[in-house]
C-alpha cells in the first residue's frame, strides 16, 4: 500500500491533502463552473513536495518531498491541466534503484553523529521563476531546473552558462523593466551569503559575498529600482542541536535582527544594515523607494521556525502583513502592522511591479487551527488600508494564489487571482479564477481538475 492510500499515517505532511499523488496526466477541455474569461491567456503553475519514496514516515519533513508541478493552461476560454514530477537526478537514481537513497533532513543529525555526511537531493520543489523566456523550478539548496512549456518536462539543471557559483534561492526577483534577475544563495558554511545579478540574457554578471555573522535560513529577498534587500534574521544553523536530534535550524535571538540594503551592483562595502525589532519573515511582498526611504512589505511573524516549537503557540510563527520603512539618509526605521486580524503568508503582488510601488497585496489566510493550511485569500490596499477577504467556504482548503493580469490590462488589479482549492469532504480539487476587482464575489470560473492536487508551496503565472 502506498502512503497516498494509507489512512493510518500520522505525519500531518503525509496525510489529508498533503498525501502525494503518483499519476502524471494531461486533461484537456476541462469541465468549468462559470466561464473562463477570454482575456485570461497563459499558464497558472503550482509546485510542491510530492515524495516518491519516504525513508522514514515519522521523520518526513515537508521540505523533503520530490518536486511536482501542476499547471492549468488557459487558452481561448478553455483549460488544460497537466502535472509532472520534477525529474531530478536524485529521483532518477532512486526510481532506478527501486528504493530511497537520499535521507530526509530530520535524519541528517543521526547520520552526522555516525560520521556520515548526508547527501541532499536537489528536488526543485519550492517555487518557480520565469526569466529570459525560460521557466525554472527552484529549491534553495540547489541549482535551478529548466522546464518546458506547456508540457512541464524537466530539461535539466541550469547554471546560467557556468556563471552561477552558489545555491539559488527559491525567491529571486525579476525587474521587468530592466530584465535583470536578482538572486542569492545561503549556506550553513562560509560564505554564508552570496548575492548575484543575472543579466537579461541569462548570465550571472555580478556575484559578491555578503558578510553576515552566522549561517541562517534566509528564504526571500526584496528589490527596489536601485537596491536589493536581505533579511538577516536568526533562524540559525545549529550543528550541536542537529546532532542531538533537534531541528537543523534554531531560533537564536542573540544573533540579532538586521535588514541589509545593498545597491543593485553593490557589495559588502556598500551594504547598509538596519536593526529591527525581534521578528522573522519567510516571504517578502514587495519593496520600493519613496524619497529617502526604502519601503519593505512582508509577512512578519514574532519568531521563526520550520517545525512546531514545543511550548510555543504556532501563531507566534505565522505571518501577518507588515511594513518597514528604512531611511537611507538618517538611518531611522519605522515599523507598522498592515493587518493585525488575520494570519497569512505567501503574499503576492502584480509581478510587473516588483521593485516599484504597488497598491495591492494578495495573501493566503491561515486556517485558525494552528496547522499550516489556508482557507481564504486576502486583498490588501496600500492606498486606503482596506482589507477584503475572499472566503472559499466550509471544508475548503486553498493555497498560494497568484495575480494574472488580463490581456490588455490597464489598472494594477485588472486581472484574476487564481489558486487551487481542495474540498475536504469530497476529496475533489478545483482551480478557482477570481476577478481581482470583484474580490469577494464568487469565482468567475471553477475548473474541475480530474484528479487530486495535493497541497504545495508556491505558484506562478506565465502569460501567453
Ligand atoms: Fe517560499
Amino acid at each position: 500500500m502506498s502512503i497516498a492510500e494509507d489512512t493510518t499515517v500520522t505525519n500531518r505532511y503525509l496525510s489529508g491533502n498533503f498525501r502525494p499523488t503518483y499519476d502524471e496526466i494531461t486533461a484537456e477541455n476541462l469541465e468549468v463552473i462559470g466561464e473562463i474569461p477570454a482575456d485570461l491567456q497563459g499558464h497558472f503553475l503550482r509546485i510542491g513536495p510530492n515524495p516518491y519514496y519516504v525513508p522514514d514516515i515519522e521523520k518526513y519533513h515537508i521540505f523533503d518531498g520530490d518536486g511536482m508541478i501542476h499547471g492549468v493552461q488557459f487558452e481561448n476560454g478553455t483549460a488544460t491541466y497537466r502535472n509532472k514530477f520534477i525529474a531530478s537526478e536524485g529521483l532518477r537514481e532512486e526510481r532506478e534503484a527501486g528504493h530511497w537513497i537520499y535521507p530526509g533532513m530530520n535524519m541528517y543529525g543521526e547520520l552526522i553523529a555516525k560520521g556520515k555526511m548526508p547527501n541532499g537531493k536537489n528536488t526543485g520543489n519550492t517555487a518557480m521563476v520565469y526569466h529570459n523566456d525560460q521557466l525554472f523550478a527552484l529549491m534553495e539548496g540547489g541549482t535551478p531546473y529548466r522546464l518546458s512549456l506547456p508540457d512541464l518536462t524537466t530539461e535539466g539543471e541550469h547554471d546560467f552558462d557556468g556563471t552561477l557559483t552558489h545555491n539559488f534561492t527559491a525567491h529571486p526577483k525579476v525587474d521587468v523593466k530592466t530584465g535583470e534577475m536578482m538572486t542569492f544563495g545561503y549556506s550553513p558554511m562560509p560564505p554564508f551569503l552570496t548575492y548575484s545579478v543575472v543579466s537579461p540574457a541569462g548570465k550571472a554578471v555580478h556575484s559578491k559575498e555578503i558578510t553576515i555573522p552566522k549561517g541562517v535560513m534566509m528564504h526571500d529577498c526584496g528589490i527596489t529600482e536601485n537596491y536589493t534587500i536581505f533579511p538577516d534574521l536568526p533562524l540559525v544553523f545549529d550543528f550541536d542541536k542537529l546532532m542531538s536530534g533537534e531541528s537543523m535550524v534554531g531560533w537564536d535571538p542573540d544573533n540579532g535582527f538586521r535588514i541589509g540594503i545593498v545597491p543593485r551592483l553593490g557589495d559588502d562595502s556598500s551594504i547598509r544594515w538596519f536593526e529591527i525589532e525581534e521578528s522573522f519573515l519567510f516571504h517578502v511582498s514587495n519593496a520600493w523607494e519613496e524619497g529617502d526611504e526604502v519601503v519593505f512589505q512582508a509577512c512578519r511573524s514574532n519568531r521563526g521556525g520550520i517545525e512546531a516549537t514545543e511550548g510555543v503557540d504556532m501563531t507566534e510563527q505565522f505571518g501577518q502583513l507588515h511594513e518597514w520603512r528604512f531611511n537611507m539618509k538618517t538611518g531611522e526605521v519605522a515599523s507598522k502592522k498592515l493587518d493585525s486580524e488575520h494570519y497569512s503568508d505567501f503574499c503576492r503582488i502584480n509581478d510587473n511591479l516588483a521593485g516599484r510601488k504597488n497598491r495591492y497585496i494578495y495573501s493566503a489566510r491561515f486556517k485558525p487551527d494552528g496547522v499550516a493550511v489556508f482557507d481564504g485569500e486576502l486583498k490588501y490596499d496600500n492606498e486606503t488600508g482596506e482589507l477584503q477577504v475572499h472566503e472559499f467556504g466550509p471544508g475548503k482548503e486553498s493555497g498560494e494564489a497568484i495575480f494574472a493580469p488580463k490581456v490588455d490590462a490597464i489598472d494594477e488589479d485588472d486581472g484574476y487571482v487564481i489558486c487551487f482549492v481542495y474540498d475536504t469532504e469530497s476529496g475533489a480539487s478545483e482551480c478557482h479564477v477570481i476577478d481581482a476587482k470583484k474580490f469577494t464575489d464568487e469565482p468567475v470560473a471553477r475548473i474541475r481538475i480530474p484528479h487530486r492536487v495535493p497541497h504545495g508551496f508556491h505558484a506562478s503565472w506565465v502569460g501567453r
